[in-house]
């Protein structure tokens, strides 16, 4: 595997969760893939999850890790290209990656969605330069529109938690007091739809629809009551507008609806469903504190399978190098 951006990167589904549930039982099987191999990980924006979990699966894998946080240490980069270089930014991105490049095997990068240019954040403009000019593998650990390594680790949580053959899953969107970027239900939208046996609702407020080209043969239930019906899984995720149906409205909170948090009235609506978010989550604005402190909440089992989900990932692109 080249790069690790996108659901069907992966290939067969099926394949790769047997694949993940191997690695769960046996984190160090394959240790000898990593030896003398380097993953290099690049943050333009903050993680806890991304950087512990990804760091530790390389190291199960036997290799080493640098971790460079672009924001704290290095020189400031540019990134577009045709800027005269007359202010704070010291070094262009287009030699920094090439650099970083020979000192690796692998690299991760975070890119995070600046959310005042939508045409600029769907086109993965940073992503893409990874790929195209440091020579080596790339996956992405959240970039402006895709959280891949989150969306697969939901799907291995969904596969150990489901009590039916085919689970409801509804991906709801809840208030938020930040913009946040639409990456993670983008990617949990493409993943659930390419799953191989899961029922999937999305309800949002008007005006928040989320791409198509992520959601299409998707139900959307713009009820939140009448998505929450009987469902087996709620995954909460806040994200800014999409300006999908308004494009001066992209990456803008247009709605600030508290009715959307999720609560034991809402939970109470489905069929004792279990309560799932990436994490980091704003309690009360997302999720009261009972429903995230409730038995049916997975939300620690859902971030532990990062490290499987990662492990996965690397494995397959070790044994591609
Ligand atoms: N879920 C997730 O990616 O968490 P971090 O932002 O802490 O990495």
């Amino acid at each position: 595997m080249k790069s690790f951006i996108n659901v069907e990167d992966l290939g067969d589904l099926k394949q790769a969760l047997a694949e993940a549930q191997e690695i769960k039982q046996e984190r160090y099987k394959y240790q000898h893939l990593g030896k003398n191999k380097t993953l290099m990980m690049i943050f333009f924006n903050n993680s806890l999850r991304t950087r512990l979990s990804t760091q530790k699966a390389a190291m199960n894998l036997g290799m080493n890790v640098i971790v460079l946080d672009v924001n704290a240490g290095a020189w400031k980069l540019e990134t577009e290209r045709g800027v005269i270089m007359n202010g704070d930014k010291s070094e262009h991105l287009l030699e920094a990656i090439p650099v970083m490049g020979c000192y690796c095997d692998i690299i991760g990068v975070r890119s995070f969605a600046g959310l005042k240019d939508r045409d600029y954040d769907y086109a993965e403009t940073v992503l893409k330069q990874f790929i195209q000019y440091s020579g080596k593998p790339v996956f992405a650990m959240e970039t402006a529109t895709v959280h891949p390594l989150q969306a697969f680790a939901d799907l291995i949580t969904i596969e150990e938690y489901k009590t039916v053959q085919r689970p409801k899953v509804v991906l709801t969107w809840a208030p938020h007091c930040r913009a946040l970027p639409q990456a993670v239900p983008n990617s949990f939208a493409q993943w659930m739809l390419a799953a191989p046996n899961v029922d999937l609702v999305i309800t949002h407020p008007h005006g928040y629809e989320l791409d198509p080209q992520f959601t299409r043969g998707a139900r959307i239930e713009y009820d939140q009551k009448t998505a929450f019906e009987g469902a087996d899984f709620i995954y909460a995720k806040n994200w800014s507008n999409p300006g999908v149906t308004n494009p001066a409205d992209y990456g803008k909170i247009t709605c600030e609806d508290m009715s959307w948090t999720v609560d034991t009235e809402h939970m109470s609506w489905t069929n004792n469903g279990k309560f799932m978010h990436c994490l980091p989550v704003r309690r009360n604005l997302i999720v009261t504190d009972d429903v995230i402190e409730s038995p049916n909440s997975i939300v620690i089992p859902e971030a532990a399978n990062r490290e499987i989900s990662c492990s996965v990932v690397l494995k397959r692109m070790l044994e591609a190098l």
